[in-house]
């Protein structure tokens, strides 16, 4: 008898889930030998199931999402918003799927309520895709370093307003120019203002900063400044200063002991160009996690993109498989 497949269900099809249903097609034998069992892809909800999306079955697109939450084992989230996304995870878990998604906001604004959720059906809840994309900082954070203590994370973790930054900087781009780009490169939110504002990148240390220390640290509890307010004299005094600007996300402990007080900041700074941050080029992120034992580590790699954050994903797809 060949083994029973396991059911994945792929909410959205775009710049995400189009790259995750190709990867899913085209390593689907070796996942197959990897799980000693298929993963069989049994549909994707969108809300246009008119529209052809390159590399994915026509015949797996359907706009009835719970429908198909209903008859999967493992859920990926990759529509993005708060709702229907939290609904759609709330009733997978509860039909006993476990749940794989990108979504930081969703993470970041409700994510204790969904561990709750998660634990109380017996399911797991992934989302490594959801910070810095490609790189595997959640894992990191979570499990690396479980035995460590964690004093200071910084980094560069949205990789749209990197790209724009380092046009500018770089290139000579006009800034709304380079922030077009960053949209046809898929890097931008739907709403870019998530990302211009650093909102995405605020919810992105808000999920490591719980991750690090495990408490309940939320969006209003970070200093926020984006990067749309910065003028044409900004970028000009930084390069004569021999300085890049970047926008950086940081969270530390101040204080000592267990009883240290966590504070969050996203904000624009100007950085000498030898600084590790500064040398992220476009779409690229950088964390510098600073811990008790292991010292001062830096993770580098992609920020951003379909294909890059389908990496993520698919390694959270494997693991909730294997759960099963
Ligand atoms: P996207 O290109 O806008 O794709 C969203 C997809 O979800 C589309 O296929 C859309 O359907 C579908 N969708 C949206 N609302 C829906 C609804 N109510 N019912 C059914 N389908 C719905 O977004 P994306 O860039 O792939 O990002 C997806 C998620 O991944 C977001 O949470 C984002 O923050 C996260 N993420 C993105 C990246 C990146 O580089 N892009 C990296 C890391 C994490 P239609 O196609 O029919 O409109
Ligand atoms: N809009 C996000 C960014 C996508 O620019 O980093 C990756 O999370």
């Amino acid at each position: 008898m060949s083994p029973q497949p396991v059911r994945v269900a792929l909410l959205g099809a775009g710049t995400v889930g189009a790259a995750v249903a190709r990867r899913l097609d085209d390593r689907a034998q070796r996942y197959a030998a990897q799980l000693g069992r298929p993963l069989e892809l049994v549909g994707v909800a969108v809300r246009d199931a008119s529209r052809d999306r390159p590399g994915v079955d026509p015949s797996l697109l359907t706009t009835d999402a719970e429908a198909l939450v209903d008859r999967a084992d493992v859920v990926v989230e990759v529509m993005g918003g708060l709702e229907p996304a939290r609904a759609l995870i709330e009733r997978a878990m509860r039909r006993g799927a476990h749940v794989v998604t990108a979504n930081k906001q969703l993470i970041a604004q409700q994510g204790d309520e969904l561990h709750a959720l998660a634990d109380e059906c017996g399911v797991g809840l992934d989302y490594e895709a959801a910070v810095m994309a490609a790189v595997p900082v959640l894992a990191v954070v979570r499990e690396s370093l479980a035995g460590d203590r964690i004093t200071a994370i910084s980094g560069i973790v949205n990789g749209s307003t990197n790209f724009v930054l380092d046009m500018v900087a770089r290139r000579g781009v006009p800034f709304q120019d380079a922030v077009r780009q960053a949209g046809e490169l898929g890097y931008l939110e739907a709403d870019p203002t998530e990302d211009l504002e650093g909102l995405d990148a605020a919810a992105k240390i808000v999920i490591l900063a719980r991750t690090a220390w495990g408490r309940p640290v939320t969006l209003a509890d970070v200093q926020r400044t984006g990067i749309n307010g910065l003028t044409d004299e900004d970028f000009a005094h930084a390069a004569a200063a021999g300085q890049v600007i970047k926008l950086v996300a940081s969270a530390w402990c101040s204080g000592s002991g267990e009883d240290c007080r966590v504070e969050l900041a996203v904000r624009p700074v100007g950085l000498p160009q030898d600084d590790p941050l500064a040398q992220a080029r476009e779409g690229a992120n950088v964390l510098i996690i600073e811990a008790e034992s292991a010292g001062r580590l830096r993770l580098h790699g992609a920020g951003a993109g379909g294909e890059e954050t389908a990496s993520a994903v698919l390694g959270d797809v494997l693991r909730a498989a294997r759960r099963r």
